[in-house]
């Protein structure tokens, strides 16, 4: 059976890296990934490759940036040419990016099956690029994969229960494999010289295009008690010199992917936009405050885990101080995901 995985931005690297590992075991499978060259710096793209041991792409588009119907439409005629050329039982796509929309369209259109790992997930906010990406994805695939129950639910409320599976978080089991690596490969010193501090993300088009929510977000940063570990994502640096913050808030570079699990594991608590930096301050036990008006991953604001704050300073710097429960529910899985979807893909 051959599979094609068609993969482009940062996320997506972690969740077919942790999914090529055991296509790859797989005896009488053949994995081919596609990435689209959506994300193209060296620390958002090829250090997860070396890091994770992904093997090379065997093929990329480099569509680099754009607007998102020349993102979009690039990788689509991209995209399609390999299939027609390789001819693949399925395609994998993953999450919710313009990458993904692509490789379910393409695949759709020559009927090729694909199966949609990360589905079911809605924010009921049309006007993020990622809530279109995923509508489309989901109702033009073969096969859905749900990471938690309510994904499972959502996509049944839209008639698709038939083709949808509930397999658990491929990023959960990611952080399972991958946690006890990144604490023996890389000491924290290497990466910041502070142990007490609060870890923020920042990339969001509703954040990033609205000064007057970034500037938000940045006066309740300089406003914590703690420094302020903030890795930067290309399109937030290209903005950064229009918003004020205090010294407390310490720049640095896009980390990689264990960088990542290393600081989280470290901090006192998590500050973000990210969908997956969500879930995984849930994983290891972090207290997050969402910096957008929603969030899919509801299951992760039970006793106080995660809170969704919007950009307000007075409801951030509010949160930040709330108490936790500590109990948590394994609502992401058991840490097989992975081999769920292999093997539901096999026996279809
Ligand atoms: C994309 C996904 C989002 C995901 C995020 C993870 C879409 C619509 N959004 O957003 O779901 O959470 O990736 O990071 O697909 N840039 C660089 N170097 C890079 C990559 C990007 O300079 O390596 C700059 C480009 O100027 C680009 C901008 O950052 O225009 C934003 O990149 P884009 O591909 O639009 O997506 P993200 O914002 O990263």
């Amino acid at each position: 059976m051959k599979i094609v995985n068609i993969i482009g931005a940062r996320p997506q690297i972690v969740k077919v890296g942790i999914v090529n590992k055991s296509l790859i075991a797989t005896p009488g499978i053949e994995s081919i990934i596609v990435h689209t060259g959506q994300h193209y710096d060296e620390n958002m793209s090829k250090v997860f490759f070396d890091e994770l041991e992904i093997a090379r792409p065997d093929y990329n588009l480099n569509v680099g940036s754009g607007t998102h119907g020349k993102q979009t439409a690039a990788m689509l005629r991209g995209i399609e040419e390999i299939i027609i050329e390789q001819k693949p039982d399925w395609v994998i796509i993953y999450g919710d990016t313009n990458s993904t929309v692509a490789g379910s369209l393409a695949a759709a259109k020559l009927h090729i099956k694909s199966a949609h790992v990360e589905a079911g997930l809605r924010s009921f906010n049309r006007r993020m690029p990622e809530e279109i990406n995923r509508i489309a994805a989901d109702h033009i695939s073969d096969l859905l994969f749900a990471p938690t129950n309510t994904a499972m639910n959502l996509l049944q409320k839209e008639g698709l229960e038939k083709i949808s599976i509930f397999s658990g978080d491929v990023m959960y089991d990611s952080i399972l494999h991958f946690e006890k690596f990144a604490e023996s490969k890389i000491k924290l010193e290497s990466i910041i010289d502070i142990h007490d501090f609060y870890l923020t993300t920042i990339h969001r088009q509703e954040n990033t295009d609205d000064l007057a929510r970034l500037q938000n977000i940045f006066s309740a940063l300089s406003q914590l008690d703690l420094p302020v570990i903030l890795p930067i994502h290309p399109r937030t640096r290209k903005i950064l010199k229009n918003v004020k913050y205090a010294s407390n808030v310490n720049i640095i570079d896009p980390v990689s992917y264990l960088e990542m699990i290393l600081l989280l594991k470290n901090c006192r608590k998590v500050l973000t936009d990210s969908g997956g930096l969500q879930k995984e301050a849930f994983f290891l036990k972090k207290q997050c405050v969402t910096l957008r008006d929603e969030t899919e991953w509801t299951e992760t604001l039970e006793n106080n885990w995660n809170f969704v704050t919007g950009t307000d300073p007075k409801l951030i710097l509010d949160k930040i101080n709330a108490p936790k429960i500590n109990e948590q529910n394994d609502y992401f899985g058991d840490g097989n995901a992975v081999a769920k979807i292999i093997d539901s893909i096999l026996n279809y």
